[in-house]
């Protein structure tokens, strides 16, 4: 059995820099025809000025033939000036400004330590029509990890979404029920990306015989409830729905640590997971609205050309993925590794 769709877009990814960039860029340019890529480098791209400077080292790093088109995001600061989101508004190529609260995940101590700062650069975006992508946890240590985007929902978005009613505004990786039930009853302006591993896998995953590292990401993964949620919103049809892997690559040792870091890496298979999950749910059909026009219709861009056709035919995941041939010591442990993958993309020679 084969599906062909619109090629998909990937609304949230992280491609790192430099050795990294060039070691898993090819996963998701093979995949995606474009992507929003966060802005979380450990130097967070914080200016139109060095977007544009990412952006040029995304697209030196593409394969040969590759058309992928990054699309930039800067990072929301206590400090970022309402000039500077003028100037991405008017760049082409920055498409929505990130928010990260200050100490919530990788890479966020500069992010924002309180949003009531931020009103001037929201009222511009806002005003110019810049979304505001949200990473939706509170860091208050006192509020269990599990409850962190539920409680957030409650302490910030309302008041955001309240307050800039014509702010266009994505819950990044909702991971529960309370997060789809937020969304689903706002208005048009908010809508959200989910995961495939959060579509796919409950928190059970963390544990399974002994802790699983490599099952470790931010938003951590929720109660089977809380799956089942994301499911029913994923392949609902409702535009507010749309595909973001939030791929975090992290070398092998970083993850198999005392503190390991947050993130799976997703991308290799970054189009296929959710066609497995679409099929579990029985409606596959669904699946191109989800991975493919929603989030164009949101962003404000047109759908792709292209199409891409995935055959229902299983294939092996390796145990690691190499990263001395990009010039680090050190191996990458993909979703699934050393399991298979049930759908495969039919090869376009890109
Ligand atoms: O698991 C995660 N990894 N969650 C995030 O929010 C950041 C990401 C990363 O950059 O590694
Ligand atoms: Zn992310």
């Amino acid at each position: 059995m084969s599906l062909t769709l619109i090629r998909p877009d990937d609304w949230h990814v992280h491609l790192r820099d430099e050795a990294m960039l060039r070691a898993v860029l090819p996963d998701t340019a093979r995949r995606f025809a474009r992507a929003i890529v966060m802005p979380n480098l450990k130097s967070p791209v914080r200016t139109v000025a060095e977007a544009r400077a990412y952006r040029d080292r995304i697209l030196a790093a593409r394969p040969a033939g590759s058309a992928f088109e990054p699309l930039m995001t800067l990072y929301l600061t206590d400090n970022t000036p309402v000039t500077e989101i003028e100037r991405a508004r008017a760049s082409g190529f920055v498409h929505a400004v990130k928010y990260y609260p200050a100490g919530a995940t990788t890479h966020s101590d500069f992010g924002v330590t309180s949003l009531e700062r931020c009103d001037d650069a929201l009222a511009a975006m806002e005003a110019v029509g810049v979304p505001l992508l949200v990473h939706g946890e509170v860091t208050d240590p006192a509020v269990d990890v599990f409850d962190r985007e539920a409680v957030f929902i409650d302490r910030i978005l309302q008041r955001v979404v309240a307050r800039f009613p014509r702010l266009k505004i994505v819950l990044e990786h909702v991971t529960t029920r309370d997060g789809v039930e937020f969304v689903a009853a706002a208005p048009a302006t908010v809508a959200a990306t989910l995961t495939a591993h959060h579509l796919l896998l409950n928190r059970n995953a963390m544990f399974q015989g002994g802790i699983r590292p490599h099952a470790y990401c931010l938003p951590v993964l929720k109660r089977e409830r809380h799956r089942e949620a994301l499911m029913a919103a994923a392949t609902s049809g409702s535009p507010k729905f749309f595909l973001g892997t939030d791929s975090a690559p992290h070398a092998r040792r970083t993850k198999e640590a005392a503190c390991g870091c947050a993130g799976l890496y997703t991308a290799h298979a970054g189009i296929e997971l959710y066609a497995e999950a679409f099929k579990a749910a029985g409606v596959l059909e669904r699946l191109e609205g989800f991975a493919s026009l929603h989030g164009p219709a949101f962003y404000g861009l047109a759908a792709n050309r292209e199409r891409i056709t995935l055959i229902d035919d299983s294939w092996p995941v390796p145990d690691e993925i190499d990263l001395a041939s990009a010039g680090i010591a050190d191996t990458l442990v993909p979703f699934r590794a050393g399991g298979r993958v049930g759908f495969r993309i039919a090869d376009t020679g890109v």
